[in-house]
């Protein structure tokens, strides 16, 4: 007979790759991510009145638009202007600016989570005003916003499940590839749902014990 594990092991190569694919992608994204998501709060919290201005448009127009249409932009609409970038490429683009507004927000909410006395008290006993957010706010800010950049990672996992509409190979992508040959509807979206779910179900117990570990720390 047919049950939905056979019917995983005689299509495995399919999944499998298209497990790869979606770890590679949401990995690259976090990287990416973080890094526009730090230079972006720093524009926003700076006193240089255009950088903030950008920054808060861009933050703005990346949350308040779809996903998918800023993927169809980058993979579909830049090649007519002689941008052009490769799948694979386009769709890291894509989930890195995207997720970089979203962080840029987190990050923001973390560091005036922090008492203004902190500040205060570093400067006081001499630090600069660069050298006392370095070492004592940001590194509070950061354990405070950790769960929420965890929680973002989960996101991006589900969320990467778009890019199969410009062809990147992901989950949801031989998800199509195996219904369509086999022509079997539950079965393959069943086995996609619960690879995604294995993928964030790991994300979410990781990062708990990253937390619990910080969280001894203090
Ligand atoms: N489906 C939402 C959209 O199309 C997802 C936004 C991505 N969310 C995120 N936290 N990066 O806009």
């Amino acid at each position: 007979g047919t049950n939905i594990f056979t019917y995983f092991n005689q299509n495995k190569q399919y999944f499998l790759s298209g497990v790869g694919w979606t770890l590679l992608l949401s990995l690259v994204t976090v990287v990416f991510g973080l890094i526009l998501g730090i230079i972006l709060v720093l524009m926003r919290l700076s006193k240089v009145k255009p950088l903030k201005w950008i920054a808060v448009a861009y933050i703005e127009f990346l949350r308040g638009t779809p996903l998918m249409v800023q993927l169809f932009i980058i993979y579909f609409g830049l090649p007519s202007i002689g941008i052009e970038f490769p799948k694979f490429l386009a769709g890291a683009i894509a989930l890195s600016l995207n997720s970089a507004a979203y962080l840029a927000e987190i990050f923001r909410a973390g560091i005036q989570s922090i008492d203004k006395g902190q500040l205060e008290a570093a400067r006081s006993l001499g630090m600069g005003h660069s050298m006392a957010m370095r070492f004592i706010i940001l590194p509070q800010a950061l354990k405070q916003v950790l769960p929420a950049i965890g929680n973002e990672f989960v996101v991006i996992i589900k969320e990467s499940s778009i890019v199969s509409l410009i062809g990147i190979t992901d989950i949801m992508y031989q998800e199509e590839v195996v219904r369509g040959s086999t022509y079997a509807g539950l079965p393959p979206l069943l086995i996609a749902a619960v690879l995604y779910f294995i993928l964030t179900f790991v994300c979410t117990k990781l990062l708990g014990i990253a937390e619990r570990r910080l969280k001894t720390s203090d």
